[in-house]
């Protein structure tokens, strides 16, 4: 069973991911959690940045070693996404949910990004560091985020009540390791399906996926055992595995 070995915190880092990745490179064990106030080169899914201003956001990776198989590590990020979810729900009267495969939104708009990746280390061990950004207090956005990003409170702490970031960060990790027992007592997402289910705001709505073969359109009708989405389109139900592929709504982000 991993546990929270250790909390490294930083004032400003390039990533907490490629921090942890160094740290893992440097034989860091399993559990280990890196936290920054900002990063210069935060980074989220498909290339693209994720900005990470001081004073406002959770940036959080945590370094794991998984004994999963391929199909049960690709479902690492669904239980992140359990995670966050969860310990957002215990520390604010908010119940957010699940844009597949890993966003997290309130209202329509995300909160929560969350990016996985995997490496070898220097003996050989496969690793994986799991990514989380949550926009906690205001900021401003840029231009093209302003219509689909938001953040939890509606005021900064300063003005209202302590700064609730590090519960929330601690609540997201223990979160993450109960979910994540459970991925590896089962060995796949079945047991977790359900749950993740209830919070999937695609479900049973109409969404366009963008295949790198051809885009198609169909309707979200959950998931299965290893966490693809379900897609029920003309041809017949369509399995789309988290990766490269994006889901969106036919009418905007969900
Ligand atoms: C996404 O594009 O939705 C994923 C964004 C993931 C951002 C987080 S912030 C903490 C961690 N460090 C990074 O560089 N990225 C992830």
């Amino acid at each position: 069973m991993t546990q929270i070995i250790s909390y490294h915190y930083f004032a400003e880092v390039d990533s907490t991911n490629q921090k942890a990745r160094e740290l893992a490179l440097a034989g860091a064990p399993g559990g280990t959690v890196v936290c920054a106030e900002s990063q210069t080169a935060g980074r989220g899914r498909r290339g693209k940045n994720w900005e990470s201003p001081p004073g406002t956001s959770v940036y959080t990776s945590m370094l794991l070693y998984p004994q999963l198989n391929g199909t049960a590590v690709s479902s690492l990020t669904l239980v992140a996404a359990l995670a966050v979810r969860s310990a957002i729900a215990r520390c604010f009267p908010l119940e957010p949910m699940i844009k597949w495969p890993n966003d997290i939104v309130l209202d329509g708009k995300k909160v929560c990004g969350i990016l996985s990746e995997y490496d070898t280390g220097k003996d050989g061990r496969p690793f994986v560091i799991v990514g989380i950004g949550i926009n906690v207090y205001p900021r401003p956005f840029p231009p093209e985020l302003e219509k689909k990003a938001a953040c939890l409170a509606s005021a900064s702490p300063s003005r209202a009540e302590p700064d609730r970031r590090q519960a929330l960060t601690e609540a997201v990790w223990e979160e993450f390791l109960r979910y994540y027992e459970i991925l590896s007592q089962e060995g796949d997402f079945s047991l977790l399906k359900e749950e993740y289910e209830n919070y999937l705001v695609n479900r049973r709505r109409r969404v366009e996926v963008q295949d790198p073969l051809g885009a198609y359109c169909g309707t979200a009708v959950g998931i299965d055992a290893s966490g693809a989405l379900l897609v029920e389109t003309k041809e017949g139900v369509k399995r789309v595995d988290a990766g490269e592929v994006s889901v969106r709504g036919v009418y905007g982000y969900i």
